[in-house]
């Protein structure tokens, strides 16, 4: 095993929350130094305090951020929707039943078209500084496609979450559909997820349909999560609030109770800015949730309907924009607050223990990641202490 020490940081953020103060949310270091031992950090401090190390780094100044957690998304498709999308900006409004025109593509694709498909889009977010991904299904709706979709999402992350009731596919019944989402497509399913998910919402799946589909996934051995108060208000926060499940996603139309539902059970509400920019719908307002005390997280939930970036960067700096986030708590919502809503303690900081996952930044300090939106500012990614191609 040999030991790396990156050093001349001129920022390190650490989210690690003995540093962590009430001026500085993101635990900084300045003129930092951190030691890598294979896969892990082993020594994080002041650069001039660093231990000797087998390989040597100058950052040059530059920023370290742990990398980003994106907790979102759906990679697992065929196709594209880029006329919707044109259509939608012409005043098309967005509505679930696009999700279909991604369904009839993934379908027809090749295992290893899907495969290349998520291998692509894994590159493109590992070169913005994601280190880790949740992956879904949802763009089968048979039991032998979410099944391969699940097993292809695998092959990239254990953060698998199977989505069987992401719509109700063409010419299905709906009852006869949850009933194959909570028995063989679950069956066969299962064994590649590491959680269930449902879109509860007004055109796809109501609360007791995403009760019966979160229990009959715990069953399984699944751990919950939710879409929810995407389209308009709804039943899916309160009912995640309820359930406990560590993340509720979306959260974009939210009355009062809701928040106080959120504060309550500690539910991360994760926020997904790029939705709103691509469907032109109002952006949540994340300093009524920080000011109420939710834990807050922000994600990509790149998809070729609602959201097709893969950018964490560009996430941070809208959430900071049209979120009212100061950047510090969206860098933090975009690392730890990524961790917290996949339930990981190893990943979305830079402490004594933590993944190697890091990623140096083409500036002086996070700020910039909101400062300078759209400029591709991540000069390296490293995961699990190895330097990624860039
Ligand atoms: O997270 N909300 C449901 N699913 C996706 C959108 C999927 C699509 O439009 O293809 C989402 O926004
Ligand atoms: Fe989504």
């Amino acid at each position: 095993m040999t030991s790396t020490v990156i050093t001349h940081i001129g920022e390190l953020v650490t989210n690690d929350p003995d540093r962590a103060t009430t001026d500085d949310l993101l635990g900084i270091v300045a003129d930092a130094a951190v030691v890598l031992d294979g896969t892990s950090v082993a020594w994080v401090g002041p650069a001039h305090e660093a231990p000797e190390a087998d390989t040597y780094v100058d950052a040059g100044g530059r920023a370290v951020v742990p990398g980003f957690v994106d907790s979102h998304s759906h990679l697992v498709f065929a196709g594209d929707r880029a006329p919707e999308f044109a259509a939608r900006m012409a005043g098309t409004p967005y509505a679930a039943g696009g999700i279909r025109t991604t369904v009839a593509a993934t379908r027809a694709a090749t295992d290893e078209e899907l495969t290349a498909r998520v291998a692509a889009l894994v590159a493109e977010m590992r070169r913005q500084g994601t280190t880790t991904v949740e992956i879904k299904s949802g763009y089968g709706l048979t039991v032998h496609d979410e099944a391969r979709s699940l097993a292809i999402a695998r092959q990239f992350t254990e953060e698998t979450t199977y989505l069987g009731a992401h719509v109700v596919p063409e010419g299905s019944d709906p009852d006869e559909y949850v009933d194959l989402v909570t028995g063989p497509m679950l069956e066969a399913c299962a064994p590649h997820a590491r959680w269930v998910d449902v879109f509860c919402e007004r055109g796809a799946f109501d609360e007791d349909q995403a009760r019966e589909v979160l229990a009959a996934g715990a069953a399984r051995g699944l751990r919950g999560r939710l879409h929810a108060n995407q389209l308009g208000p709804g039943p899916g926060v309160q009912l995640a609030a309820e359930l406990g499940l560590v993340a509720v996603d979306h959260c974009t139309y939210l009355d009062d109770a809701d928040v106080t539902a959120l504060a309550d059970s500690g539910t991360v509400a994760t926020l997904l800015p790029g939705v709103e920019f691509s469907t032109r719908q109002p952006y949540p307002d994340a300093r009524r949730l920080l000011d109420a005390g939710v834990s807050v997280a922000i994600a990509s939930d790149c998809n070729p309907g609602s959201s097709y970036t893969s950018s964490m960067p560009l996430c941070i700096a809208l959430a900071v924009r049209e979120m009212r986030m100061t950047p510090a708590e969206a860098t933090y919502a975009a690392t730890a607050g990524g961790a917290a809503a996949l339930d990981r303690d190893d990943v979305g900081r830079l402490t004594l223990g933590s993944r190697a996952d890091l990623v140096v930044l083409e500036a002086p300090s996070h700020v910039h990641l909101a400062y300078r939106p759209g400029v591709p500012l991540v000069a390296g990614t490293w995961v699990s202490g190895l330097p990624q191609a860039s």
